[in-house]
């Protein structure tokens, strides 16, 4: 193993085939913190045979020192430091700089992290045309993967993976110009002329600033949203390997370049099943519409013959309470209440969802729980933020943590292309049949 790898401990596993007798002495890694690993890199070469683990559930694709989850204890932690104490104590900029350089930053690091971030949130004045080319009514994920994937179009001078000076200003600028490309995304879809970003501003203000100022006159950002956008962004900024970021991983191992790779993550983090659940949880709740109906929904989702699931319930790998769902419950009392929002049906009805399913025995046996995307939409829908931005602002707080892992994967010395293999169950070699024999 390479310096800095995972420690080789002692303990070693041995896989006997039965078939012919074969043996295979594999070596079980340990880790700072969670389950060992076997290191069945030999396998193949020694037994002729591949592991077979659709959906990864028991896999480990990667060696990193981001971010760990106990899924089992409901824990989260960013290079160490648990969620918790980051979202109350944190800006995103100091989580920003922790996930991408691995230590909390300083007074003076962080001012100059926050300059050189804040002196690339503008972007190239041609990509306005982009967005004229999509229908209004367009997705706003659609928006981002398009317009994203394009950035290495404008930003050529930052796409030579081989430089670590160009890998760090293109993950600056990811960084940097997410949120005024998402936010151009909700005014394009209003109609509205796009606001540039503003050097004054934080980061959370600056998004809150360019979704919801015109240029007709001032705007202020409310300091409890502004407070309340900031902790959102942090409790989505990353989350181990989960499907977004291992496709960034996998998309960098081929070495495109990382514009084109957070585009790809942009596409997974679309699906219901993962950062679109957010926007899923809200059109759920709008179809459940009164609490009289929750029994009728719980039938449904207990019934394996519905496809229907509730959403922003279950994780594939928190099996207690997601730490994240917690702590954005708390947030959105606090955005309610300092909005003077007191009877938010959505939330009542909300609240006793998450106590009927939890008191539920089909949710309890199978450790469902309240997911990150359970409370979040709730919040964004009281800010006035569209169901359909939902998933957009989660790739805006996703970028810094896919951006950690794209360089991780690219400094990794054993870094090799990624490329699964396959259990094969198509027809057996044939022979060919022309047309006119068909
Ligand atoms: C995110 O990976 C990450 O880290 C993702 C994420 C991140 O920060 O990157 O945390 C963000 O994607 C959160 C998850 C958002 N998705 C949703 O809220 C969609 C609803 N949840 C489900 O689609 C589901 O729970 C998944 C996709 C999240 C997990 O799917 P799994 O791993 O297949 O679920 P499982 O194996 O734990 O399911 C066990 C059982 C199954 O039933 P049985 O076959 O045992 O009878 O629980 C059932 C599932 O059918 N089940 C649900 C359910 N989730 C799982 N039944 C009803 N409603 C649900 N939500």
């Amino acid at each position: 193993m390479n310096k800095g790898k995972a420690a080789v401990g002692n303990d070693t596993v041995t896989l006997t085939d039965n078939s012919t007798g074969r043996k295979l002495e594999m070596p079980l890694l340990s880790g700072t913190a969670g389950p060992r690993v076997i290191d069945i890199r030999a396998l193949y070469s020694e037994l002729d045979c591949f592991t077979f683990d659709p959906g990864f559930m028991a896999t480990g694709s990667c060696d990193s020192k981001i971010t760990y989850i106990d899924g089992d204890a409901g824990i989260l932690l960013y290079r160490g430091y648990p969620i918790e104490d980051l979202a109350q104590h944190c800006d995103f900029s100091e989580i920003a700089y922790l996930l991408l350089k691995g230590e909390l930053p300083d007074a003076g690091e962080k001012d100059r992290f926050v300059h050189d971030i804040t002196y690339h949130t503008m972007v190239h004045e041609q990509l306005h045309n982009f967005y004229n080319g999509f229908r209004r009514d367009a997705h706003p994920m659609a928006i981002m993967c398009g317009v994203v994937g394009a950035l290495s179009a404008f930003y050529h001078d930052s796409t030579d993976i081989s430089d670590p000076q160009q890998r760090m200003i293109a993950s600056y600028r990811l960084v940097a110009k997410m949120p005024t490309i998402a936010a151009w995304a909700f005014k394009y879809a209003l109609g509205q002329p796009f606001m540039y970003p503003r050097n004054d501003l934080t980061y959370a203000e600056d998004l809150l600033h360019m979704m919801f100022a015109t240029p007709c006159e001032s705007y202020g950002v409310d300091p409890v949203i502004a407070r309340a956008m900031d902790r959102i962004l942090t409790l989505h900024a990353d989350h181990e390997q989960n499907a977004s970021t291992s496709t960034v991983r996998l998309a960098g191992s081929s070495g495109a370049n990382p514009f084109a790779c957070i585009a790809a993550g942009i596409a997974s983090l679309w699906g219901p099943a993962h950062g679109g659940a957010n926007e899923a949880v809200l059109n759920m709740l709008h179809e459940i519409g009164s609490v009289n109906r929750i029994p009728e929904y719980i039938a449904k989702a207990k019934d394996r013959h519905d496809p229907f699931r509730l959403m922003g319930f279950g994780h594939r790998v928190y099996k207690n309470f997601d730490p994240r769902a917690k702590i954005m419950r708390d947030t959105c009392h606090q955005v309610l209440d300092a909005l003077g929002i007191r009877d938010e049906p959505l939330l009542e009805l909300a609240i006793e969802l998450e106590r009927i399913a939890l008191e539920d025995d089909y949710f309890v046996e199978r450790k469902l729980y309240p997911n990150v995307d359970f409370y979040s939409g709730i919040i964004f829908r009281a800010i006035g933020i569209p169901e359909a931005m939902f998933t957009a602002l989660f790739a805006v707080a996703r970028t810094v943590g896919w951006v950690a892992h794209w360089n991780e994967m690219i400094e990794d010395p054993d870094q090799k292309i990624g490329r699964p293999r396959q259990l094969y169950l198509g027809p057996e070699k044939r022979k060919f049949v022309p047309i006119e024999a068909r």
